[in-house]
């Protein structure tokens, strides 16, 4: 069966992390995300897939090839200029045969597909949205049903008094590919502001489909945070790559680890990793390939991507460190902060409360504190 993947858009929520990097191709437990989603469409008995980008094709290109590693066959359809979501899967209709998965493309999430086609099909439904309830649905997409579970009312990012229920698009659609008809052509469209309504004024039936699995947009710094304690804590299914050496660290390569330093489950350390004296990693925590910590460092609920020098004494709580930075002695980046790539942090820097250092960015000794 086919699916289409959506991963046009340019993830502004998630700056500076996607500056350099696209959304789905951020690390997610040290391999872009988008190859974790991938897995997951194969091992539910997906073969083929389209995915739909806007810009950096070739980034997806050279990462998944034509997904035969992943024992996939992956097309990058790049966009001529941005279609909208529904417009974006119209552009590859011709692609299309039959009933299709689609996928918005930063979704974590354990979903049954196969429960959800056989939904799908014992309804006779038309296009089938995946939904999960949330407790604030005010930034995504409400949907009401009557007690069949037809739907009668989509509200995109609706206002605090517009909320009906807890129930929200949860950007996994099976569409019949009749539907299309009423896309307009090479022009800017989506499926919550123009396709969900439109079917609704029609005799096609749509129908809702209410899931308990775990789900996640990752749009957000702080939700890329949670999605990796939860994977951590083992509250989504995911497989870890590398050997667990006990107390659930999970070591990807090999790791330089001082005798004297001290790491704490769940931990996963990527390859070439050095450890210093009297370090402490505490998890759930994620510590990219190429990392230098250093001695007296404290690392706790942070990800850390490749190639960072942490310097002695340094402290990391609940923190996004892109790739390639240095972070001086005594450093504390905490409370939700995030740094982009290659940035010079020096000495006794304080980056607290959700702050966001963008790329290259150079920043003086003691010269943020709060
Ligand atoms: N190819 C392509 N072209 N992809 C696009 C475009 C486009 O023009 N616009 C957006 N996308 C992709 C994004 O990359 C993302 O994977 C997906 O479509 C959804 O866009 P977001 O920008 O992440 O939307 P959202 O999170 O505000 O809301 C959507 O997702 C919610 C669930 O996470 C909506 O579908 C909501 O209804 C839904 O609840
Ligand atoms: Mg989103």
């Amino acid at each position: 069966m086919k699916a289409v993947i959506l991963v046009g858009g340019l993830g502004t929520r998630l700056r500076p992390l996607t500056c350099n990097t696209p959304k789905p191709m951020i690390p997610l437990v040290n391999q872009p995300f988008i190859v974790h989603v991938l897995e997951n469409l194969r091992n539910q008995g997906i073969d083929e897939v389209i995915l739909c980008v806007q810009y950096l094709a070739d980034r997806f290109r050279e990462a998944l090839g034509d997904g035969s590693v992943l024992g996939l066959k992956i097309h990058v359809i790049e966009e001529p200029e941005p279609l909208g979501t529904a417009g974006a899967v119209k552009n590859v209709e011709h692609m299309l045969d039959g009933s299709t998965f689609v996928f918005n493309g930063d979704v974590l999430t354990d979903l049954d597909l196969r429960a959800m086609l056989a939904f799908h099909r014992e309804r006779g439904s038309k296009l089938t949205i995946a939904l999960t309830p949330v407790e604030d649905p005010t930034a995504y997409g409400l949907v009401e049903m009557d007690e069949t579970g037809h739907i009668r009312r989509f509200m995109e990012k609706p206002r605090v008094d517009e909320i009906t229920s807890n129930l929200i698009n949860a950007g996994t659609y099976i569409i019949e590919p009749e539907l299309f008809r009423y896309v307009p052509p090479k022009q800017h469209y989506m499926f919550e502001r123009g396709l969900f309504p439109v079917v609704l004024q029609t005799r096609d039936p749509m129908y809702g489909y209410p899931s308990p699995a775990y789900w996640t947009d990752i749009g957000t710094p702080s939700a890329y945070l949670e999605v990796h304690h939860d994977i951590l804590v083992g509250k989504v299914r995911y497989r870890f790559h590398g050997k667990e050496i006990g107390n659930r660290v999970w070591l990807v390569g090999d790791a330089d680890i001082h005798p004297r330093a001290q790491v704490i489950g769940p931990v996963v350390i990527g390859p070439g990793v050095k450890i210093g004296a009297g370090a402490q990693i505490i998890g759930p925590t994620v510590i990219g390939a190429g990392c230098v910590i250093g001695a007296q460092a404290r690392i706790e609920g942070a990800v850390l991507w490749e190639n960072n020098q942490i310097a002695e004494g340094v402290a990391l709580r609940s923190c996004v460190v892109g790739s390639h930075n240095q972070i001086g002695a005594r450093t504390h980046i905490t409370d939700g902060a995030v740094v982009g790539d290659s940035c010079i942090i020096e000495a006794d820097n304080r980056l607290e409360r959700g702050i966001r250092i963008w790329p290259e960015t150079h920043l003086k000794e003691r010269s943020i504190s709060f």
